[in-house]
C-alpha cells in the first residue's frame, strides 16, 4: 500500500484480467502507467474503486438506472462510463467529460482497494495493442522490471475484460462487451440494451488491432472447417494450431493464455472455432474478430 501511496505502479489480479495499478489522483503515477504500457496519451483509463459508496467520489449526476446497476452488479466485471467530477483529471479521462469506474470482485483487488481507500487506475497489464495479461507470468513477460510490484494471484477468473456500459449519454449502450452479458443488462434495465454504434466517446479497445497475438488468427464456424483450413495452412508451410469448439466459460478463461502460448511456441497461424453469439460468447467473439482483423492486414 505504501508503494501505491508514493506513486508506485503495482500489477494485480482482477476477476477479468490483470490490471496495472496506480493512484488515480497522482497524475505522475498515472503517466508512468501510460509510459510502461506504451499507451498513447489521451486514451482514458478505468478508475477502480472498492464499492458503490465510492462512485460519487468520481462521478456526478448519477442516474437512478446507474445506481441500480451498481447495486446489482458491483463488485463485478461491469465498468460504467459516467459524467465525471473534478477528482477525475484529464490524464485519467483523456480529456473527456466522462470517467469510467468499476469495482472489481477479485479478493486480492478488493483487499488492495479497501486498504488503499481511494481510486486506482488500472488498464490491462499488457503492452499497448497486445493480448491482455491473465497470468502474473504474462505481466512479467510484457512489462517485467518496469513495474514496482507484481502481485501473483494465479490465473484471472473470467479471462476477458469487463463490460463497458455508457450511462452518461441517455439510453445505456455497451461500448465493449465483457464479463457481464447483454442479456443480464437488458434484464436488469428492462430494455433491449444495444451496442454503441457511434463514436461520441473514444474507446481504444475498439481499435481493430487490439487483443491480437503475433500469429495470424482465422475464424471458422465448425470443428470440421477448422481442421480443413488447418490442413491447407499446414500444406502451405505454416505452423498451425486449432482451437476447437468448447464451452464458452473455459474458452474465455484460456483464450489469452492460448494466444500467448502459441506466440511463445512460434506458431504462424491459429484457427479458432467461434463460440455461439450469446452470453459471454458475444465478448469472446468480439476479441476474436479484433485479433483476426489485425491478421488480415498483416
Ligand atoms: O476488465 C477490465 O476492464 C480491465 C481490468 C484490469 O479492470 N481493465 C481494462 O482496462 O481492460 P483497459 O485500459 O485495458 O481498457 C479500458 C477501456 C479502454 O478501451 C478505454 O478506452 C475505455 O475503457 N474507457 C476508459 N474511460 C472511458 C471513458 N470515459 N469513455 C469511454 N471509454 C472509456
Ligand atoms: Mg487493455
Amino acid at each position: 500500500m505504501a508503494l501505491l501511496r508514493t506513486g508506485g505502479v503495482v500489477a494485480f489480479p482482477t476477476e477479468t484480467v490483470y490490471g496495472l495499478g496506480a493512484d488515480a489522483e497522482n497524475e505522475q503515477a498515472v503517466r508512468r502507467v501510460f509510459a510502461i504500457k506504451g499507451r498513447p496519451a489521451g486514451h482514458p483509463v478505468i478508475v477502480h474503486v472498492a464499492d458503490a459508496s465510492q462512485l460519487d467520489a468520481w462521478a456526478r449526476e448519477i442516474s437512478a438506472e446507474a445506481r441500480m446497476l451498481v447495486e446489482r452488479f458491483w463488485p463485478g466485471p461491469l465498468t460504467l462510463v459516467v459524467s465525471r467530477n473534478t477528482r477525475a483529471s484529464d490524464v485519467v479521462t483523456g480529456g473527456q467529460d466522462t470517467v469510467a469506474v468499476r469495482a472489481p470482485a477479485h479478493p486480492i483487488a478488493q483487499d488492495i482497494l479497501q486498504r488503499f481507500g481511494g481510486g486506482i487506475i488500472a488498464p490491462s497489464a499488457n503492452l499497448f495493442g497486445t493480448v491482455s495479461a491473465t497470468h502474473a507470468e504474462h505481466v512479467a513477460a510484457d512489462l517485467g522490471d518496469a513495474v514496482d510490484l507484481i502481485v501473483d494471484g494465479g490465473p484471472a477468473t473470467i479471462g476477458i475484460e469487463s463490460t463497458i456500459l455508457d450511462v452518461a449519454h441517455g439510453t445505456p449502450a455497451i461500448l465493449r462487451p465483457g464479463g457481464i452479458t447483454r442479456e443480464q443488462l437488458s434484464e436488469a434495465l428492462g430494455i433491449d440494451v444495444a451496442e454503441a454504434g457511434d463514436s461520441r466517446v473514444r474507446v481504444p479497445g475498439s481499435l481493430p488491432s487490439h487483443y491480437a497475438p503475433r500469429a495470424r488468427v482465422e475464424l471458422v464456424d465448425t470443428d470440421r472447417n477448422a481442421d480443413a483450413r488447418a490442413e491447407r495452412l499446414r500444406a502451405g508451410g505454416l505452423r498451425t494450431q486449432v482451437i476447437h469448439a468448447e464451452d464458452v466459460v473455459p474458452f474465455a478463461h484460456e483464450l489469452y493464455e492460448r494466444f500467448r502460448a502459441a506466440d511463445r511456441a512460434g506458431v504462424d497461424a491459429i484457427v479458432v472455432v467461434l463460440p455461439a453469439d450469446t452470453g459471454l460468447g458475444v465478448a469472446v467473439r468480439d476479441r476474436l474478430r479484433r485479433a483476426a482483423a489485425r491478421s488480415s492486414r498483416g
